[in-house]
């Protein structure tokens, strides 16, 4: 059976920190967040009062980002904007997996590891798919493909509300690019997703067409725009 209230994708961090991801949240009253480099995603409820942003502030200590990845709440006006991003979620419909090309196979295709962060995070600095941070990996399953020893594309698991896995770090180094190592990193962790009952999703920013042509192609589907925000904390 696959499991999946799209409910839970409103509010994914917070489902995530209070459920899947609990050892890995520092939690002030409501307020809730990651370990540090772990990830930055903060959350605060749905209808949160002036004492939860003061929790959210005590929780993340002064002058320090507040990433409130998607969650709608604004936070009270001395708390200055640091960035706003448009971008899309996107889900697996479900019924199955991605059809694979003729006698397409993961073989190349290696679990990545606390050994494999040095390189990781060099592959995400030189590819930029997005925040990744040295315990980053912790959160799930990470997959990559080297090429002559060296990490050339990754993929892996991230935010996990109730029924569903989200699929981030999506990158291919520069060099590597356009040969489907992209495509098949992203079909190898939906298989694995689908097959522990579960849906994959996903975010991408709005002006990375890229991304999402590749999305569309395996077989995600858009579920609702999104806007990323992050405040500085007072
Ligand atoms: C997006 C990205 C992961 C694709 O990696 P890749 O290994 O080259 O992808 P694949 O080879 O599996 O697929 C390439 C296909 O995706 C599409 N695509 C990928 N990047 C594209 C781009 N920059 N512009 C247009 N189309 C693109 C094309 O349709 C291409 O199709 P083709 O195989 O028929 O040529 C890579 O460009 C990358 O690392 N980008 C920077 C990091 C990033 O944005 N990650 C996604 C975060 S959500």
């Amino acid at each position: 059976m696959v499991n999946g209230d799209v409910v839970a994708l409103d509010e994914p961090v917070g489902e995530s920190l209070r459920g899947h991801h609990a050892h890995l949240a520092r939690q002030v009253g409501r307020a809730v967040t990651y370990l540090p480099d772990v990830a930055t995603f903060a959350t605060v409820s749905a209808d949160p009062d002036p004492g939860e942003w003061a929790d959210l502030a005590r929780l993340l200590g002064p002058g320090e980002l507040a990433d409130m990845f998607s969650c709608p709440a604004t936070p009270p006006a001395e708390w200055e904007p640091v960035f706003v991003l448009e971008g899309r979620q996107m889900i697996w419909p479900g019924g199955g997996c991605p059809s694979r090309p003729h006698g397409e196979t993961d073989a190349g295709v290696v679990d990545l590891g606390a050994d494999s962060v040095p390189e990781m995070l060099d592959l995400v600095a030189r590819s930029q798919p997005g925040p990744f941070w040295p315990r980053t990996h912790e959160l799930g399953t990470y997959l990559g493909i080297r090429d002559n020893g060296t990490l050339v594309a990754m993929a892996g698991e991230r935010l996990r509300p109730p029924g569903w896995t989200e699929i981030s770090a999506v990158c291919t180094a520069p060099e590597a690019r356009g040969r489907g190592h992209a495509a098949r990193l992203v079909s190898a962790l939906v298989e694995r997703i689908v097959a522990r009952g579960e849906r994959p999703f996903l975010h991408v920013a709005e002006a990375n067409t890229g991304a999402i042509a590749l999305y569309e192609r395996i077989g995600f589907v858009t579920r609702k725009p999104v806007t990323f925000r992050g405040f500085r904390t007072p």
